[in-house]
């Protein structure tokens, strides 16, 4: 695959194959995403490369816990609420995925079932957390350098063939995580990626969420 369509195709995928990823090709993504660069080379990130029976039992503890009222225990800071052209896109992609899936405004039962949907890790055969080295905490670079080895690893993985999404909700009970992947107290859980076979058959998989264009992103300064 070029690398535009593997840019211009990635989409997320929020429904999968019940069909195993290999470990090798996983290790294989892996090795591809790490070529992202990372702040004087620290490379702070770490993967937890997680299937079956504990990764159902993180799907079990996020879900139940949450419904539980257990308040969302996330490691990462989450800053104000969206507001203004943030919060429009914000609805927009929510639209966008539920008018796919056919989920009515005020179906509040549906709209439950795709939210727990995303607790489940959108019942991906994998999911992938990545986490970084504690001692690094408080430098804006680490997260930002979690970022850039995240955005590599889903367009590594989307090359071969393998769909994923950057998702939060499953990271919702960040002690259920740590315990059930064995995530050591020196690393600070950063994001979860859901990782397996797209199933094509599954609307929302044909999203694609628009983006602001260069002209409004982008300043050029000192061109003719
Ligand atoms: C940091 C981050 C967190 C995200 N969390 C979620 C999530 O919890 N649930 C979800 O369905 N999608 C989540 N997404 C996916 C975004 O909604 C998606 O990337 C965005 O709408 C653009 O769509 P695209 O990835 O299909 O291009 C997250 C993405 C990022 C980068």
């Amino acid at each position: 695959m070029q690398y535009d369509d593997v840019i211009m195709g990635r989409r997320s995928i929020r429904g999968y194959l019940d069909k195993p990823v290999p470990r090798e090709l996983i290790a294989e993504v892996l090795a591809l995403a790490m070529r992202a660069p990372s702040s004087m080379n620290t490379q702070p990130w770490n993967f937890h490369v997680i299937t079956g029976e504990p990764l159902a039992r993180i799907r079990r503890g996020n879900t139940e816990r949450t419904l539980a009222g257990e308040p969302d225990s996330r490691e990462f800071r989450k800053g104000v609420p969206f507001a203004g052209v943030h919060r429009e896109r914000q609805v927009d992609v929510a639209k966008q995925l539920f008018g796919a899936m056919g989920i009515e405004r005020d179906d509040k039962d549906a709209r439950q079932d795709w939210v727990l949907r995303g607790f489940r890790q959108f019942d991906a055969p994998v999911c992938v957390i990545i986490t970084y080295d504690k001692v690094l905490e408080g430098s804006d670079d680490t997260p930002f350098d979690c970022g850039a080895v995240t955005t590599a690893l889903v367009n590594a993985a989307w090359s071969r063939g393998l769909g994923c999404v950057i998702n939060s909700q499953g990271i919702m009970q960040s002690p259920v995580v740590r315990e059930h992947a064995g995530i050591p107290d020196d690393q600070v859980i950063m994001k979860a990626v859901a990782l397996g076979w797209p199933d094509d058959s599954f609307p929302a998989n044909a999203v694609v969420p628009p983006r602001k264009s260069v002209d409004e992103a982008a300043t050029f300064v000192g061109f003719a």
